[in-house]
This record gives C-alpha cells, sequence and structure tokens, in this order.
C-alpha cells in the first residue's frame, strides 16, 4: 500500500517548489518594491532552508518580460563562469553575436556584458544563489557589477541580487563593497508553528487524506524547528517517514528516518569533494576529537583555567600536523601548508567545517580555529569510506 500520492515523492525532494509561499508575503513584497525602484544591488541571507530560493523563484516568475537570469553558486562557482553564463544569455536573446570567452579574464567579459546592455538597452536581472561558495574576491567582483550599474550607466540597467546561506558572510565582504551595501534583506529561521504550517501544506499536496494527523507533523516541526529550523529537512523527514509507513503515517520511524537523512545528507556533501578536501576534512575531525580528549583531561584535573585556551582547540598548526599524518596512512603526499590552508578555506565555504579568526591577545595576533559542523562519530566513517573509495 503505502501512503504517498502519485506525485508525492517529487514534491517532498528538496527542491520541488509549490505554488504557495507561506509566512514570506513580507519578504517578497520588500523584495519586488526594491527590484521596482531600480536599485543596483540587494542581497538577501539567511541560513539554509529559510526559502530565499523559493522565494526569489516566485518573484522571478513575474519579470518574464525583463532579461533575467538566476544561478546557483554550486554549479557556476567562478565570476568568470557567471559572466560566460550571461554573454550566453543575451547571445540567446540575440542581444550580441557569437563570442570567445578562450583567453579573456573575467573582467573583460564584464567589459563587454555592459558595452551589450547599455547598447541595447538591456534590463537585466542577475540572481546568483549561494554566493558564500564563491571566493571573496569573486564575491566582490559580483556586487562590484551592480554598484557601477547605479552610478555609471547611461542606457539599460544591471540588478544583481546577491543570496547567501551564510549569515557571517558579509562581515567578509570588502570595505568598498560593504560601506555602499545598503539593502540586506534577512530570512530569519522557522520557528516550529512556520515549519509546521509549511509541512501540512506539502502533506495535503503528497499525502494520502486522513492517512496523517497534525501531531505527527507537530512531532517532525518540534524537532527541525529546535535543530535548524531547516525546511529542508523537515520535508526529507516526512518524505522519509511516508516511505516507511503502511496505512498511516508511522511517527514512531522518525528516529530511524534522522539517522539515515544524517547519514545520507553528508554522504552527498562528502562526493561532491576532492580527494584532497576529502584528507582535509578528515583532518579536521581526527584533530577535534584529538582536542576533545585533551580538554576532557584538563577539565578533569581542574586545570582548564591554567592554560591558555588556544592550546586545547584545533588550530590550523595542529590540524596541518593530522592532515601530514593522515597523509602518509592513506599513501598520499601531504600539500604545502599553503595548499592546506586553501582547503581549510574551501570547506568552510561549503559550509562543512566552521572557521574562526581568534585573537590571542593585546599585541599577540591571531589565530585561526576550525570546528566541524557534523557529528564527528557520524562523519569519520563516511569520509573513511570516501577515501578508500578513490584509491
Ligand atoms: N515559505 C515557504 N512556503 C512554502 N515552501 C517553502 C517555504 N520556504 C521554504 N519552502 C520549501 O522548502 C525547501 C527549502 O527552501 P529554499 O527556498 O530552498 O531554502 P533556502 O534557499 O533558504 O536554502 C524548498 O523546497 C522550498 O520550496
Ligand atoms: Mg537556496
Amino acid at each position: 500500500m503505502g501512503i504517498l500520492l502519485d506525485n508525492g515523492r517529487i514534491l517532498l525532494s528538496e527542491d520541488f517548489i509549490i505554488d504557495k509561499i507561506i509566512d514570506r508575503e513580507e519578504e517578497k513584497k520588500k523584495i519586488e518594491e526594491w527590484i521596482n525602484k531600480k536599485i543596483g544591488l540587494i542581497y538577501i541571507y539567511g541560513s539554509s532552508g529559510t526559502g530565499k530560493t523559493h522565494v526569489i523563484k516566485k518573484i522571478l516568475e513575474n519579470y518574464k518580460d525583463k532579461t533575467v537570469l538566476y544561478l546557483n553558486c554550486s554549479a557556476t562557482n567562478t565570476f568568470y563562469k557567471i559572466m560566460v553564463n550571461c554573454l550566453e544569455k543575451l547571445k540567446e536573446l540575440k542581444f550580441i553575436e557569437k563570442f570567445h570567452e578562450k583567453g579573456l579574464s573575467g573582467s573583460e567579459l564584464f567589459s563587454m556584458l555592459r558595452e551589450a546592455i547599455e547598447k541595447n538597452s538591456v534590463y537585466f536581472i542577475l540572481v546568483v544563489d549561494e554566493i558564500n561558495r564563491l571566493k571573496l574576491e569573486d564575491i566582490d567582483n559580483l556586487m562590484y557589477i551592480g554598484l557601477d550599474a547605479i552610478n555609471n550607466y547611461k542606457n539599460g540597467w544591471v540588478f544583481i541580487i546577491a543570496i547567501s546561506n551564510d549569515v557571517m558572510l558579509d562581515t567578509k565582504f570588502s570595505e568598498a563593497v560593504k560601506s555602499r551595501l545598503s539593502i540586506k534583506i534577512h530570512f530569519p529561521r522557522y520557528n516550529v508553528q512556520q515549519i509546521l504550517d509549511i509541512l501540512e501544506e506539502y502533506a495535503k499536496l503528497s499525502l494520502i487524506e486522513n492517512s496523517y494527523t497534525r501531531e505527527d507533523l507537530f512531532k517532525i516541526a518540534e524537532y527541525v524547528g529546535n535543530l535548524t529550523g531547516d525546511i529542508r529537512l523537515a520535508k526529507r523527514l516526512l518524505l522519509s517517514i511516508a516511505e516507511k509507513s503502511d496505512s498511516r503515517l508511522d511517527i514512531s520511524k522518525m528516529a530511524e528516518a534522522i539517522t539515515e537523512n544524517e547519514k545520507f545528507m553528508w554522504e552527498r556533501e562528502i562526493r561532491k569533494l576532492s580527494i584532497e578536501l576529502r584528507l582535509t576534512l578528515l583532518a579536521v575531525i581526527e584533530a577535534n576529537r584529538f582536542y576533545e580528549k585533551k580538554r576532557e583531561t584538563f577539565v578533569t584535573a581542574n586545570l582548564k583555567r591554567f592554560i591558555f585556551s588556544s592550546r586545547i582547540e584545533p588550530n590550523l598548526k595542529n590540524i596541518y600536523k593530522h592532515y601530514c599524518l593522515i597523509c602518509e596512512e592513506y599513501g598520499f603526499n601531504p600539500k604545502s601548508e599553503i595548499t592546506f590552508r586553501n582547503s581549510i578555506d574551501e570547506l568552510d565555504r561549503q559550509m562543512l567545517i566552521r572557521k574562526e579568526v581568534k585573537g590571542l591577545g593585546r599585541g599577540k595576533g591571531v589565530t585561526s580555529l576550525v570546528y566541524l559542523r557534523g557529528y564527528a562519530d557520524v562523519l569519520e566513517p563516511i569520509i573513511r569510506k570516501s577515501i578508500e573509495e578513490v584509491i
């Protein structure tokens, strides 16, 4: 039997967007107002699963008469690629003829884009989603396009909508961008009630009538709301519990669904990483384990207040040592410390780890501490398996 309707699986898949927008009308209205005001740049931010992509895609449906391009940085991951995509869009709409990007730089491509826009009086709306996956200088270049449009275009217009899943990202923008970025729109995390409202809508569309109760959905909403507030997780849990159910939503399967989901999510993220990044992530896991043990010893011996905290926190130098050991274990040549640091930044951008820069006290400089975003016990076997698969 089962309780999923024919297209239930599709409806509950992560990226499927239903027609309704629940509880985000205000954000939608605000964004639309800014678009109509001919501002060059807005910045939208909020953690994963807060409805940013959903709302923006709904908005774009109303701008079909304009030149609209939506890009996501998990695929379009450099400024250069963003420019190539923009030019291709203009070519598709016959604003420009063939162009050859080979041998040109990102900024040369940008000049071509600008010229085409002015010449044809194009009103161009460019949405770049998940910009936290870009390098900082690429983000600056992207933002600059919108800031430049405000001041310098005689004909045509570019409107940049930059979206980030990393709520702290704007603290890392260059001063030039920071000081001129005036419109920021925050998508706060959903609370339990909002998650329940959204889940109910999805349940209504994807499950057999009367096969679930509001109390069942509340249990999922409560769990997710107290964890990350990520709607994506709520939808996945609902799907996975529904798949395990016969004639009624069997909420007793929730624990099982949570474990499966956690594993699935990490497997998918880790599969996207190069071998180098997998080794680096494993080093972060090992180092965090090591320091956790060390901290415990200090706490037990009641010595914590005597020891300078950065000595019992995982800093970059120490993680690099773990990295070298891991490379040796798997028979790889360790890369230089500079390359390693770049890998750490890349993992930070992919939101697999969290890098925190800490001051060491007056006149003593700074150190970077690196933490995991998932549980070491879940992550370690997954990542080891993924490394063994490659070798
Ligand atoms: N307010 C909402 N109403 C209906 N569905 C929503 C709402 N917010 C999020 N969703 C759904 O939840 C999932 C995750 O939302 P998404 O917009 O991708 O989050 P974000 O882009 O902020 O990470 C999508 O399937 C989306 O359609
Ligand atoms: Mg999104």
